[in-house]
C-alpha cells in the first residue's frame, strides 16, 4: 500500500487537545460565568470514557443499541448508494466498533481514517482494525475533530465521513452547521456524510436515558468534578453536588447539570468560586431533532439528503448525505 502511513507506524499527529492546560482554562472560564458551565468534551478522561462505555450498555440508554440495529439492518442499502474505492473517515472513532458493518457493506473501501483525541485508545483500536481488515490502509489521526486539522493524502477516489453516536447533539444547531460545512472540504464535492442523530421523543424516555436508575450517568457527570480535583487540585466536595438531567423542550435538548446542595466555596488554582444552594454547573447539551429538522440543518451546511434510516419506534436516525456545495469564502477553495 504504496508509502501510506500504516497503523503500526503510529498515528499522524496533529496537536492534541484535552490537555491539562486546556482543561484548567476551560474550568476557570466556565466557573466565572453567570451560568456556570464546563464543556462536555472534558467528560472523556480514562475514567469518564469507561463510564460512558457503561452508559451505552444500560437499558435506559437506547441510542447505542438502536443505532447499531439501524446500521446493521441498513448497511447493505447504504453500501449500494456509495461509490467504490472510498476512504472512510470516522470522527471521534473511539473503539471503531460501529464502522464495521459499514466497511463490510462498502465495495472495496480503500482507507480508514479514525480521528480521535484519546491517543492510546486511537492507536490500539486502529491496530486491531487493521488486523481484521488486512486489505485496508488504516491511517489514525490524533486530533480533536471539532478543530481544524489537516487530512492526510488518501489513496481513494472519493471520501466519506462517518459520524455516529449523535455526538452532533453536543453542538448547538448553529455550531453543528458550521462543523458540518467545514467538513465538506475534507470530503469534497460529491463526497458523503453518514451521521447518527438522536430524535425527539417523549420527555420521560429522554429523562430516563440521562438519569438512569443505576446512577451511572450521575457518576459520569460527577467525574468531571473528580477530574478537576485530580488534575487541577480543585477542592470540589463530590457529596455536595448532585446530578440533574432535564429535557428542555423549548431548546429541543437534554441538559445535564451538577447542582450544589448548599451554599459553598470551591477553589480551583487558588481561585475561589462561590455557589448558592441550588446553583448549577451546566455540563452538557444533547440536542434532539425531528428527521425534517436535521435534514434542513444538513441542507444549510451544504449537503443534500440521499436517505434517512430509522428504527421501527423512530427513536434514532441515520442520515446519508452528500456534499452539494463546498463552504464558500475559504482561502483553500
Ligand atoms: C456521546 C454526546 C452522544 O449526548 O447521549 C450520554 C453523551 N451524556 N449520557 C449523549 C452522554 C450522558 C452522549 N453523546
Amino acid at each position: 500500500m504504496g508509502g501510506q502511513a500504516q497503523a503500526g507506524d503510529g498515528p499522524v499527529v496533529t496537536p492534541g487537545d484535552g490537555s491539562r492546560r486546556d482543561f484548567r482554562a476551560a474550568v476557570l472560564d466556565g466557573l466565572s460565568r453567570p451560568q456556570k458551565a464546563i464543556p462536555s468534551r472534558y467528560f472523556y478522561d480514562e475514567r469518564g470514557s469507561a463510564l460512558f462505555d457503561r452508559i451505552c450498555t444500560l437499558d435506559e440508554y437506547y441510542p447505542t443499541r438502536t443505532e447499531i440495529g439501524i446500521l446493521e439492518a441498513c448497511c447493505g442499502e447504504i453500501g449500494r448508494m456509495l461509490p467504490s474505492e472510498t476512504a472512510v473517515i470516522e470522527m471521534g472513532s473511539g473503539s471503531s466498533r460501529k464502522v464495521k458493518p459499514l466497511l463490510d457493506a462498502l465495495k472495496t473501501p480503500c482507507a480508514y481514517v479514525p480521528v480521535d483525541i484519546s491517543r492510546e485508545h486511537l492507536i490500539a483500536s486502529a491496530r486491531a482494525l487493521a488486523r481484521q481488515y488486512p486489505q485496508l490502509t488504516v491511517i489514525p489521526v490524533w486530533s480533536d475533530f471539532a478543530k481544524a486539522f489537516s487530512m492526510p493524502a488518501l489513496p481513494a477516489k472519493s471520501r466519506l465521513i462517518f459520524f455516529p453516536g449523535s455526538t452532533i447533539g453536543n453542538f448547538t444547531p448553529e455550531a453543528a452547521v458550521s462543523l458540518l460545512s467545514g467538513w465538506s472540504r475534507h470530503i469534497g464535492l460529491g463526497g458523503h456524510l453518514i451521521i447518527g442523530v438522536d430524535l425527539k421523543k417523549d420527555p420521560q424516555t429522554l429523562q430516563a436515558a440521562y438519569d438512569d436508575s443505576a446512577g451511572v450517568t450521575a457518576a459520569f457527570n460527577l467525574n468531571l468534578l473528580a477530574r478537576a480535583n485530580r488534575e487541577l487540585g480543585a477542592t470540589f466536595d463530590l457529596d455536595a453536588f448532585r446530578h440533574r438531567a432535564v429535557y428542555n423542550a423549548d431548546e429541543g435538548r437534554v441538559e445535564m447539570h451538577l447542582v450544589s446542595s448548599g451554599e459553598q466555596r470551591v477553589c480551583v488554582d487558588d481561585q475561589p468560586f462561590t455557589f448558592a444552594a441550588g446553583e448549577s454547573i451546566h455540563t452538557e447539551n444533547s440536542y434532539k431533532y425531528l428527521v425534517e429538522e436535521f435534514r434542513d440543518l444538513a441542507c444549510a451546511a451544504g449537503y443534500r439528503s440521499l436517505a434517512v434510516f430509522t428504527d421501527s419506534a423512530t427513536l434514532f436516525s441515520v442520515h446519508v448525505l452528500q456534499v452539494r456545495k463546498l463552504r464558500i469564502g475559504e482561502a483553500a477553495l
